[in-house]
């Protein structure tokens, strides 16, 4: 695995540290309240960019696109200013809310480049 998949790869473990860090911490104080942080930490963060990376390293003409590193830049960078935004609007800071609004869009928008850069490779092979 090597280039974007192993990018998303890593991203992916990072994701899976963090996010059960933050299960096991809701779990121990009984405490729920970031549920959903946890929740896209574990699904939209870890499983969504383990599937990225196995389509790159499966798909090598997706991850040879130039705009692979834009998808993985774009999802990284929405995604964990989302999730983080998300936390302290959770704890009770409602003026970060349109962070996490912005942040949102732009994780959408790396789902839509996804598809542009995935969908043509499916179609050839
Ligand atoms: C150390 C491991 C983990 C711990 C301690 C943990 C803990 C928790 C806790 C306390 C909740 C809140 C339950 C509730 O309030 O109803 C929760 C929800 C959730 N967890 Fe985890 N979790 C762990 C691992 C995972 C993993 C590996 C995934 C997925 C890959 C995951 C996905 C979810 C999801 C999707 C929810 C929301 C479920 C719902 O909508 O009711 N968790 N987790
Ligand atoms: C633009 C990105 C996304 C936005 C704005 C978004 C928004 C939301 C909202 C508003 C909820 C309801 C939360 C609640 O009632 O407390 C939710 C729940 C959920 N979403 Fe997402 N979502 C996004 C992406 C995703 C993705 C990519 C996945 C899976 C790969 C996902 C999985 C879930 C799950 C499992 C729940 C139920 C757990 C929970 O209540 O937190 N979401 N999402």
């Amino acid at each position: 695995m090597k280039g974007v998949a192993r990018n998303f790869f890593a991203l992916a473990i990072i994701y899976a540290i963090c996010g059960m860090v933050l299960g096991l911490s809701m779990a121990i104080s009984q405490d729920h309240g970031q549920m959903p942080v946890h929740a896209h930490t574990m699904v939209a963060g870890f499983l969504m960019s383990s599937v990225f990376a196995f389509f790159y390293h499966l798909f090598p003409a997706a991850a040879a696109s130039r705009l692979a590193p834009v998808h993985f830049w774009l999802t990284t960078l929405s995604g964990i200013a989302l999730l983080v935004s998300l936390y302290f609007f959770l704890a009770g800071n409602p003026a970060i809310e349109p962070v996490t609004a912005i942040a949102s869009v732009l994780f959408f928008v790396g789902m839509l480049l996804f598809a542009w850069i995935a969908l043509p490779v499916l179609r050839r092979a």
